[in-house]
């Protein structure tokens, strides 16, 4: 059995500015997507033999051409995405296999730095049973909810939050059944498992695992791969 891993890519990036799709950004001479792969391909336990990337519609030949020589002797397809990043997923699901998959990660382009011991991490849970694993962080700042007026309602307590990052794993047949519903809102793809009732587990994820999202994320982008390169 192996895994395979679904990176929704067809995001514009208008947070991080510039003309370019975020997940076609530079960072050290390379995409962002380009170093996700190659993350992905480094956490060898997970065996992941299928990618499913979700790209804006009209990049998908030149996408697959750019990627093919980083997926090895993985599948690689590659899909015009959607609206939102959950009908990016929905339409990269579609395409994944439905024989010999035991785990599908779920990882975000713009998470491109993510260790390789947590994407293992992550796989050995679902292996083990868990149908749903997030890796999460502690959160620094407090929280606080607020109303539309900008009052605040609640201050939850700061010790039970964590902060959600990708890869996101998951027992098949469980995130093709979480997605047979469309649901509006939807930031990543646990929180429709949960909506089914299904416990979501937490493993240990990473600060290196942030997403990059606004202009300054890309200088830490670089720091972090020039350490790596060191
Ligand atoms: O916008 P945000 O940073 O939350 O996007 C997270 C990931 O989802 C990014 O890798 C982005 O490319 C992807 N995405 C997508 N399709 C969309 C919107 C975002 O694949 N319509």
């Amino acid at each position: 059995m192996s895994t395979a891993v679904i990176i929704p890519a067809a995001g514009l990036g208008l947070r991080l500015g510039g003309e370019t799709p975020k997940a076609f950004r530079e960072v050290g001479g390379e995409s962002l997507l380009v170093h996700a792969v190659r993350g992905l391909k480094a956490a060898t336990a997970a065996d992941l033999a299928c990618f499913v990337i979700a790209v804006p519609a009209g990049t998908e030949d030149v996408v697959f051409k750019e990627l093919e020589p980083y997926v090895g002797a993985a599948r690689l397809r590659v899909v015009a995405g959607g609206a939102e990043r959950s009908d990016s997923v929905r339409a990269a699901l579609e395409l994944v296999p439905m024989d010999g998959i035991d785990c599908i990660l779920v990882h975000d382009a713009a998470r491109s730095f993510v260790p390789p011991e947590v994407i293992e991490r992550v796989v050995a849970a679902v292996r083990s049973g868990a149908p749903a694993v997030v890796p999460v962080i502690p959160v620094t700042d407090t929280i606080k909810r607020v109303d539309p007026g900008g009052k605040v309602v609640e201050t939850p307590d700061r010790s039970v939050l964590v902060a959600v990052q990708t890869p996101q794993g998951f027992e098949p047949s469980l995130l093709r059944r979480a997605h047979a519903v469309e649901v509006v809102g939807v930031t990543d793809d646990a929180m429709l498992c949960e909506r089914l009732g299904v416990a979501v587990q937490t493993v240990e994820g990473s600060e290196e695992a942030f997403k990059v999202t606004r202009p300054r994320d890309l200088l830490l982008a670089e720091w972090i791969l020039a350490e790596r390169r060191s």
